[in-house]
């Protein structure tokens, strides 16, 4: 499959640049085990690259000229380098453009650049496709101008692109993610240091298994900020209550709920949420150490209900997708995936019924909302590469 993207995004640069392309480098997307919503709360999160990519083909080019192919929507955007940089309409282009913005802020020296790239990430599923295009061109970037910028660097400036030329104050799970994602390995990541370690992603006798609900969301609208906004002031009140508290991290249940009146019903649910799934992390950390899936899965199970009732961020369909699998003796843990309103619902399945699961709630999905499931059988992959150094024909 990464063999067939390379492949056709090598012929798309052909077409479009009468060249081959020098570099091609592949951005994974990523799945999340568990901490979700807490990334921007300096909570600990463990995410993974998967197998599903955008594959970027690359050359330089003279006179700071640069062009910009997206194979799949079949659109261009030419620009030189030394234009003045703003947010454009093509949302896509704006995933570049905020990436390059923030390179020419810190004055690195570049030239310009013909890009043709394509994704087998799904948009707007959840899998991260837009951290995957910032940092797989950042890194592109990178590597080909000697910017001698750390992962570390990569994937801070993928954020800050979705902050200023998307328009979404995302955490920084999606982008460290796809950056430093390791073959069979999930990162646990502390949001709050940035410091990581990797854990042995082997579920034994279980799978994971996402299952797409179709419904599909941008976190420009979602309500994404929204919750940003409302855990912000919730954190404030707290602070007010205990001022020894710096972040999240350093509360418990029982203090939030202390001061619940003062925080309102819905700021108090949201960080009973936040809270809660700090907690949850490790715990399911340790769980997963110990080969202990049956605990792993009922915490997921717990982020789900508190995902949807407390933090409000799922959505009936992906609700559906959860009550589905939830008293199924193959399955010991399911949720929401992400940033939510919409998207997958990510599942440890037992290997042998992954299958007949699929078309289990396909059916019972297609019958409820007429939409026609899409299932994902993941592996947890390698971060952000080059593929060829030299490419000489695939
Ligand atoms: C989106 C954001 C991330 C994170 C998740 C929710 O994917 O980009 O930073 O907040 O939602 O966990």
């Amino acid at each position: 499959m990464k063999k067939k993207l390379v492949q056709l995004v090598t012929t798309s640069f052909k077409e479009k640049f009468n060249a081959e392309p020098a570099h091609i480098f592949l951005s994974p997307g990523r799945i999340n085990i568990i901490g979700e919503h807490v990334d921007y709360n300096d909570g600990f999160v463990l995410p993974a690259a998967i197998n599903k990519y955008v594959c970027f083909a690359v050359s330089e080019t003279e006179n700071g000229e640069c062009n910009l192919y997206a194979k799949d929507l079949d659109e261009s955007y030419s620009f030189n380098l030394n234009d003045d940089i703003k947010p454009v309409e093509q949302m896509w282009v704006n995933f570049f453009l905020g990436v390059l913005y923030q390179l020419k802020e810190r004055g690195f020296a570049m030239k310009g650049f013909n890009i043709s790239f394509s994704s087998t990430v799904p948009m707007g599923a959840g899998l991260s496709s837009s951290a995957a295009v910032e940092c797989g061109f950042g890194y592109a970037l990178n590597k080909i101008f000697n910017l001698g910028l750390t992962k570390q660097d990569i994937a801070l400036i993928g954020q800050k692109a979705e902050h200023t030329f998307v328009g979404v104050n995302c955490g920084i799970m999606d982008q460290f993610a796809s950056v430093f994602g390791k073959k069979n390995h999930v990162i646990k990541l502390d949001c709050n240091t940035l410091e990581y370690e990797y854990h042995k992603a082997d579920f034994k006798d279980y799978a994971l298994l996402l299952l797409d609900s179709k419904v599909k969301h941008t976190h420009l609208t979602s309500g994404y900020n929204d919750r940003r906004n409302e855990v912000e002031k919730g954190l404030a009140i707290l602070k007010e209550h205990y001022p020894e508290v710096k972040t999240f991290r350093d509360l418990n249940e029982e203090q939030v709920t202390a001061v619940k009146e003062q925080l309102g019903d819905v700021i108090y649910r949201r960080c009973l949420f936040v809270v809660r799934e700090i907690q949850r992390v490790l715990d399911a950390v340790a769980a997963l150490e110990d080969q202990d899936f049956v605990k792993l899965g009922e915490l997921m199970y717990k982020t789900h209900d508190g995902l949807s009732k407390n933090y409000e961020v799922s959505c009936e369909e992906i609700d559906f997708l959860v009550d589905a699998v939830r008293n199924d003796e193959n399955v010991i843990g399911s949720r929401m995936m992400g940033g939510g309103f919409g998207g997958c619902s990510i599942n440890l399945v037992k290997k042998e019924a992954v299958d007949g699961l699929i078309e289990r709630v396909s059916k019972e999905y297609k019958e409820k909302y007429n939409i026609t499931l899409k299932a994902y059988k993941v592996k947890v992959a390698k971060g952000t590469t080059i593929y060829k150094e030299q490419h000489a024909g695939i």
